[in-house]
């Protein structure tokens, strides 16, 4: 499984790549929003064309996810045809990101404008990230219309599904990819247990009718998230830069590491330097 960084910081993203374990970014107006912020706080100037310009640079050659801010599929189909001819030529590996359903609220008549801007940019060779998904069937559609990469929200469906159920949680608390219940009833939403089922449900409709789209498991909040995500088939998790750095620990690995330092044989050590 390919591991992408869920970030739009380019401090995080430099640091993740120096670790040498990331083999893409996703950025999303949120994420974007808060490594500006961050900018501002610190009495920083942004020159946003330049700053773009050296996150593809970091993560040359790997994939980088640049979001479209409009939403209808004319307007989403300018400004992805004016991103990738703006900033693929700094590093060939821009894809733009397009939300499966751009209507905010159910009596719009926008609800596939996503989709048909992810069918007219991939028919250009302008691949896209088709991104808030919920559903296996906003995935189909998404696979359907030549979607590069789908990236189904699984954090975000294990808090719809406990908020619905009026239970407190943190954002960063474990949810059993099973799901749960509550008073012997398994929480659900339109049968979707977990944001790691969608996640599998999403993997297995690609891989039995053979779609070219790769399902990015996005919107993970723990490790044992990412692990279920590779278990569950993902081809990529996108992770934020925390989440990352919490993967390698393990009281066990710790207490190994000072048990075996402490018993370093100097005439070992002498011989290898
Ligand atoms: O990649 C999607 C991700 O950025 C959303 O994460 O934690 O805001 O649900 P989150």
């Amino acid at each position: 499984m390919k591991i992408f960084i869920d970030s739009a910081d380019i401090d995080e993203i430099a640091q993740a790549y120096s670790w040498g374990i990331v083999d893409g970014v996703t950025t999303n107006p949120s994420l974007l929003k808060a490594a500006v912020d961050k900018r501002k706080a610190k009495g920083e100037t942004l020159d946003m064309e330049a700053y773009i310009a050296k996150l593809l640079e970091i993560s040359k050659p790997n994939p980088v996810s640049l979001e479209v801010t409009k939403r209808t599929a004319k307007e989403m189909i300018a400004q992805g045809r004016t991103i990738y001819k703006r900033f693929n030529s700094i590093a060939k590996n821009v894809n733009i990101k397009i939300p499966v359903n751009p209507a905010i609220q159910v009596n719009e008549q926008c609800h596939f404008d996503g989709i048909n801007a992810v069918k007219v940019l991939q028919s250009e060779g302008i691949p896209v990230n088709c991104t808030l998904v919920f559903t296996p069937e906003q995935a189909l559609l998404a696979a359907k219309a030549g979607a590069a990469y789908i990236s189904p929200f699984a954090g975000r469906i294990d808090d719809y599904i406990r908020s619905s159920a009026h239970i407190k949680f943190d954002k960063s608390d474990y949810f059993p990819e099973e799901g749960i219940e509550q008073n012997g009833v398994l929480l659900h939403d339109n049968g979707i247990v977990s944001g790691i089922d969608v996640v599998s449900q999403c993997v297995e409709i690609v891989t039995y009718y053979e779609y070219k789209s790769e399902i990015i498991a996005a919107s993970l909040r723990n490790p044992r998230q990412v692990r279920e995500a590779a278990l569950a088939g993902a081809h990529i998790a996108t992770v934020p830069f925390g989440v990352i750095a919490q993967m390698l620990r393990h009281e066990k690995t710790f207490e190994g590491m000072k048990k075996f330092t402490d018993d370093i044989v100097p005439e070992y050590e002498k011989l290898i330097g």
